[in-house]
């Protein structure tokens, strides 16, 4: 179950939310919880979330060590922080900052190299969905990107499929949409890395993800985990997504 707060919250906000999330969720054993605050607070929720379960991940990795990269933050800066986790390749970075499916991936071994567990967004757009290209572009962009993988690196992402018509927008993909989507990257999975792979692989689903609709999402057997932005800002929300 992993949040992903986009640009919100200050360190001193971080703080705030974590002494009311931890007590909620202290005894939730049944999955792993992962928060990505934006990078100037990763080091506050990493201190906050320390002694517990809950595993702090950074929202973009730049696919270099270190240099001259304006504005970039690196997987050794990252891990400095105290976090595990990376988000690669969200639709907001495909959209409004040029993110490709080859930049995608350059920034998925990044993370790999400098220990980081990366969780790899892939979704098509509204109109890729209307026009009937929906199976096309998710396969593309495993083709492109996360195929670009090997075996060994492969074992240690995970995917989160991430509808951009559904995300922001409270249109959350009906479970059977999302299971149909997460079948198709499935079936991919299998192509490239096997069956082994395949059912070993997590696919979280994102978009309008929110308390009323988490437990009919994870009932679909294909849906092994949600990505959630707008309700996982707030502590009592994201509780009951991650208790669902
Ligand atoms: P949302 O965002 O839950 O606010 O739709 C999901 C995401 O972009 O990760």
């Amino acid at each position: 179950m992993a949040g992903n707060w986009k640009m919100y919250k200050t360190p001193a906000e971080t703080v705030a939310f974590f002494e009311k999330f931890r007590p909620l969720t202290g005894q939730s054993d049944h999955c792993e919880i992962v928060i990505c605050p934006p990078f100037t607070s990763l080091a506050a929720a990493a201190d906050a979330a320390k002694g517990s379960a809950i595993r702090v991940g950074a929202q973009n990795i730049a696919w270099a060590k270190e240099g001259a990269f304006t504005g970039e933050i690196s997987g050794p800066m990252i891990t400095a922080t105290g976090a595990t986790h990376v988000i690669v390749g969200h639709s907001e970075r495909r959209q409004y900052f040029g993110e490709t499916d080859e930049t995608v991936l350059k920034r998925t071994q990044a993370a790999l190299e400098f220990g980081l567990s990366p969780i790899v967004c892939v979704g098509e757009r509204l109109e890729e969905r209307e026009n009937g290209n929906t199976e096309a572009v998710l396969v593309r962009q495993f083709r492109k990107g996360i195929a670009g993988l090997t075996e060994t690196q492969f074992a240690r992402i995970a995917i989160a499929y991430e509808p951009v018509w559904a995300i922001g927008t409270g249109k959350t993909a009906t479970p059977e949409i999302a299971a149909d989507a997460h079948r198709t990257i499935r079936a991919q999975v299998r192509e490239k890395f096997g069956k082994d792979g395949a059912d070993a692989i997590r696919i979280l689903y994102g978009g309008s993800v929110k308390p009323e609709n988490t437990r009919a999402l994870m009932a679909q057997p294909e849906i092994d985990g949600v990505l959630v932005g707008g309700a996982s800002l707030d502590p009592v929300s994201f509780a009951s997504i991650v208790n669902f």
